[in-house]
């Protein structure tokens, strides 16, 4: 049976189509990393880099990725294939496939430590414990971490077997509104504890001496992790796009939301911070442990607390289930697979692809690869290389392969406020790549060499 001759869901309102997209970019990109690289690198001075790097490089490839689904109509591999018929392009779609999977594997530990977290928020975190310890001592125990990372995987597996409408559009209608709310009370907490104008005052004043070639680089990969580019999740989601929806505004809106979501973070972050004397540049850590740490200390803290982790495990599962989305339609349209066998199946491989990042801080604790653990290998080979590699090459065979000028007429066919226009065509010929050229080499530099 040809799966052509079958009607493909869609989106059944535009809004659902928005959130959905909208649900992949915000994740542990927004509220995790966003926050710990700007405490980093300057505050607003990489803000405004970073803003930069979405206008010039997020935008031009999100409309590309958008256009390439909506014209297909199917999975990364099979978009390629039907728009480059008999070459070896569909390969790219293959490398975004395998990203999605490996991407999934480890983003869904990292999830389950949220839910660990959101879990020991209830019972209260103790004012003045050693939260650094009691971190470490989560993350290298096996029986905790594994089971959170179940659970996940089970919620991500359990959205997309129930399909595209009834899965994945239901959960972010529902899901969305509510982070929203959870941040903009979190917000309001942080920003009224006594203290906390230092803390806008370090996010919103520019420190440029922070700022180096590496500032760049971090703006540059972060815009395209956080958009969830370069994988071929926003093909997959715009493949269930019906024809008369436009390109130019509902990318508009998904970028916009997601910068949205990344900016009120800090705001909900870095107050409460400096209102509890803390450190904003401990880097990854500024999640489980700084932040417990200040819950601990703040009035009703274990109440913010659960909040916090409650809206930071929701904006997880709305990413990951994007991830599992594009493994699943690459399996359902390419080897006609049910979509419950599919996402069963694979929500299974997936987790026990898991695996070994827990243990690589337990029993596999001597594991390393250039002074990475295991989930930091898995890290660096997805976020550092397949996702900025599969976003160079779809910018490069959008841009001269298939052409700039014929994408962007696709990208126009359904009139909206936004018209893709000629700026679009220097930006996804030379801009895109050469930038991501740069960020490929610089990620290879400091892990091999440097
Ligand atoms: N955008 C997600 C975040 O900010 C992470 C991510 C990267 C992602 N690539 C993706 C999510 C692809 C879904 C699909 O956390």
């Amino acid at each position: 049976m040809k799966k052509d001759l079958q009607q493909r869901e869609h989106w059944s309102t535009r809004l659902g189509f928005i959130l959905a997209a909208a649900g992949s970019a915000v994740g542990l990109g927004n509220i995790w990393r966003f926050p710990y690289v700007t405490g980093t690198q300057g505050g607003a001075a990489f803000l405004l880099i970073y803003l930069i790097a979405i206008i010039l490089i997020g935008y031009p490839v999100m409309v590309t990725e958008m256009t390439m689904g909506k014209v297909t109509q199917r999975n990364p591999v099979g978009a390629f294939k039907k728009l480059a018929e008999d070459t070896s392009w569909y390969l790219v779609g293959g490398l975004g496939v395998l990203t999605g999977f490996v991407i999934l594997s480890f983003y869904s530990v990292v999830a389950g430590w949220s839910l660990h977290y959101m879990v020991e928020s209830i019972t209260g975190l103790a004012a003045g414990a050693d939260y650094e310890a009691l971190f470490g001592e989560h993350i290298s125990s096996v029986g905790l971490p594994i089971f959170y990372h179940a659970i996940f995987m089970f919620m991500t597996a359990a959205v997309i077997a129930a399909g595209v409408v009834k899965g994945i559009q239901k959960a972010v209608k529902t899901l969305m509104p509510i982070l929203f709310v959870l941040l903009v009370i979190l917000i309001f907490r942080s920003v009224t504890l006594e203290g906390a104008a230092e803390g806008l005052s370090f996010y919103l004043a520019p420190d440029f001496g922070e700022v180096g070639i590496g500032t760049l680089n971090d703006a540059i990969g972060q815009a395209f992790f956080t958009l969830s580019l370069g994988m071929g999740a926003i093909i997959t989601y715009g493949s269930y796009l019906s024809k008369d929806e436009n390109i130019g505004d509902n990318a508009a809106w998904v970028v916009g939301l997601d910068t949205l979501i990344a900016i009120m973070a800090g705001f909900a972050i870095f107050p409460a911070v400096f209102a509890l004397g803390l450190d904003p540049a401990t880097g990854p850590g500024l999640t489980f442990v700084t932040l417990p740490a200040v819950f601990s200390e703040m009035p009703l803290g274990s109440f913010f607390g659960f909040v916090f982790f409650v809206m930071l495990s929701i904006s997880a599962l709305t990413s990951s289930i994007s991830l599992l989305e594009v493994v699943v339609a690459w399996i359902v349209d390419e080897h006609n697979w049910a979509r419950k066998k599919a996402a069963i199946f694979m929500g299974v491989v997936i987790f026990l692809t898991g695996i070994p990042p827990v243990l690589g801080y337990g029993p596999w604790d001597g594991f390393e690869f250039f002074g990475m653990d295991i989930l930091d290998t898995y890290d660096f080979f997805a976020d550092s290389i397949f996702l900025p590699l599969g976003g160079l090459l779809t910018a490069v065979f959008a841009g001269h392969v298939y052409t700039a000028r014929k994408l962007r007429d696709k990208a126009n066919e359904v009139e909206g406020k936004i018209f893709v226009g000629d700026w679009f065509d220097p930006l996804i010929k030379y801009v895109v790549p050469i930038a991501i050229a740069v960020i490929i080499s610089v990620n290879l530099y400091t892990v091999f060499i440097g």
